[in-house]
């Protein structure tokens, strides 16, 4: 995760992924918290919204992987001078959280459906369970996919807070530098 000393904005597929992720992201957590209301236990409609969210989930952990790998292949801008070294720091480390929470909740997802007689069916094609069905697994993945969901949410508010704070206190150029078409 360099920091490019060149650059003075996000490129453009950056721009896009962040924002295309972004907004579908806190789609796929309200859904996620909604899936009782939506579809309580024991419903009809419940297997059917339940694969609906496992779908979305895995079509977006594909795009958090194709996120990553671009990011890892280009450079991203210098932070400004004005930045001080331990807000240099506490970005860099939230980010890569925020990125670990990104992959963690598909993954733990994904795994916890294939160790449930339940499997998942994706846009209604079945994907038979690679895995047996222990409830016991399928508990531990659930119980860490439901954890992280948490954490991620957290970590958004503290990143929401920071560009915003960037953006109206600050005035440093770190909001317009991943605002498509901004340059301060
Ligand atoms: C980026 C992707 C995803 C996000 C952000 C996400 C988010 C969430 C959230 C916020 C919840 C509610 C947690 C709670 O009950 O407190 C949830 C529940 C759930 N998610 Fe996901 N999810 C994602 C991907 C997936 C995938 C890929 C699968 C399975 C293939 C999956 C399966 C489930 C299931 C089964 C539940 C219900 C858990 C329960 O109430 O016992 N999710 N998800
Ligand atoms: C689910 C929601 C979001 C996630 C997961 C997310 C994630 C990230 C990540 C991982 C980065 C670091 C980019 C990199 O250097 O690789 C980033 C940068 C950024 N995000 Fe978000 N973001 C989200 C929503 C938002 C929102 C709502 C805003 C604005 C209010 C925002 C503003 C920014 C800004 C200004 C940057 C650039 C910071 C910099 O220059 O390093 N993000 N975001």
């Amino acid at each position: 995760m360099t920091q490019g000393a060149d650059a003075t904005r996000y490129g453009r597929v950056s721009i896009l992924l962040h924002w295309l992720l972004g907004v579908a992201l806190l789609g796929q957590i309200a859904f996620g918290f909604l899936l009782d209301e939506i579809a309580p236990r024991n419903t009809p409609s419940r297997a059917g919204v339940i694969n609906l969210h496992k779908s979305i989930g895995i079509v977006l952990g594909l795009l958090i992987v194709a996120r990553i790998v671009w990011r890892a292949r280009h450079a991203v801008p210098a932070w400004p001078a004005s930045m001080a070294a331990w807000q240099r720091g506490a970005a860099l480390w939230w980010h890569r959280a925020l990125y670990v929470c990104m992959l963690v909740m598909p993954l733990s997802g994904y795994i916890a459906s294939n160790f449930s007689k339940h499997g998942l069916r994706f846009f209604g094609v079945v994907l038979k369970p690679w895995g047996p069905d222990l409830p016991q697994v399928y508990a531990l993945f659930n119980g860490l996919h439901i954890a992280t969901a948490f954490l991620f949410c957290a970590l958004i508010v503290g990143h929401v807070a920071a560009a915003l704070m960037h953006a109206l206190i600050d005035h440093d150029g770190v909001f317009a530098r991943m605002w498509p078409g901004l340059t301060r």
